[in-house]
């Protein structure tokens, strides 16, 4: 596969490409800082060999004019692109959101707005092309509203109800849209968080991925156990959401 990859210089962009590499496809990775995006590019090739990156640009969520140039750099270095991963994301807990009206206003804008206007970017470059792949993390914490995750939980619900209505729209033209959800992850994002039970691990979360990459489908779970916690999550009654922690 040639993917492209925004956020793969952490955590589970990080694996995926690490795993994209090892398995024989051509990645080009996308981040805010060159000298990170030269570091992870490195490390591709020691798991990959040469072949393994085929560049990198600049692309910040924060400046939308890096949008357009980074994904025609990608298209000139791959030629067809099978997929665009979007893992670039920010968190905070509902304590420090509250606290920083200024932290809360960034994170929505970046998680939400920005997040968005790249996927659209993406999604004209993959139709020019005939089709391809757009596979975005979204998170559970957009699926059921919960007292822990108000504010960063709006900001995936936004961008999972975007990412639907791509696919309901582009599907007949080749889009195939992917909304991963991961459940709680060990990250940079998540160190200093205590990990719940069914916490995963980013390799893990890197190889259904990369699945899913291969054989489309709109959502998935990640590690796949969270998909029946949320289930069970999505029938409990508002009363109990208003009483329990979680
Ligand atoms: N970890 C979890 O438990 C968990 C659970 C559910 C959903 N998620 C979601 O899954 C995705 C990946 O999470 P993770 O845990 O792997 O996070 P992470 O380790 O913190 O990595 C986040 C990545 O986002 C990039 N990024 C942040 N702001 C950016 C910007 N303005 N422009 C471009 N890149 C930017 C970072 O780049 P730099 O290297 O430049 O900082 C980094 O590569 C996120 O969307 C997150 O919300 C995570």
């Amino acid at each position: 596969m040639n993917v492209v990859i925004l956020g793969a210089t952490k955590g589970m962009g990080r694996a995926l490409a690490r795993l994209c590499a090892e398995r024989g496809d051509r990645v080009f990775l996308l981040g805010r800082d060159a000298t990170d995006l030269t570091r992870s590019a490195a490390d591709l090739v020691v798991r990959g060999g040469q072949g393994a990156v085929a560049g990198t640009a600049r692309c910040d969520l924060e400046q939308s004019d890096t949008f357009d140039p980074a994904l025609a750099d990608a298209q000139h270095a791959l030629g067809q692109i099978d997929a665009v991963v979007v893992t670039a994301g920010l968190f905070g807990t509902q304590e420090e959101l509250e606290a920083d009206p200024a932290r809360t206003e960034r994170l929505l804008h970046v998680n939400f707005v920005a997040t968005v206007m790249f996927c659209e970017a993406a999604r004209k470059l993959l139709l020019s092309q005939g089709g391809g792949t757009l596979c975005v993390f979204g998170s559970v914490a957009g699926d059921r509203a919960r007292k822990p995750v108000v504010l960063y939980g709006a900001s995936k619900a936004g961008l999972a109800a975007y990412l639907n209505g791509l696919d309901h729209r582009y599907y007949s033209s080749g889009l195939r849209v992917i909304c991963v959800r991961p459940g709680f992850v060990k990250t940079g994002m998540t160190a200093g968080l205590r990990p719940p039970p069914f916490a995963g691990e980013p390799d893990q979360v890197a190889k259904e991925v990369r699945a899913a990459l291969l054989c489309p489908r709109p959502v998935v779970y990640t590690p796949l156990v969270w998909e029946l916690v949320m289930t069970a999550i999505s029938v409990l009654p508002r009363a109990l959401m208003r009483r329990i922690k979680f």
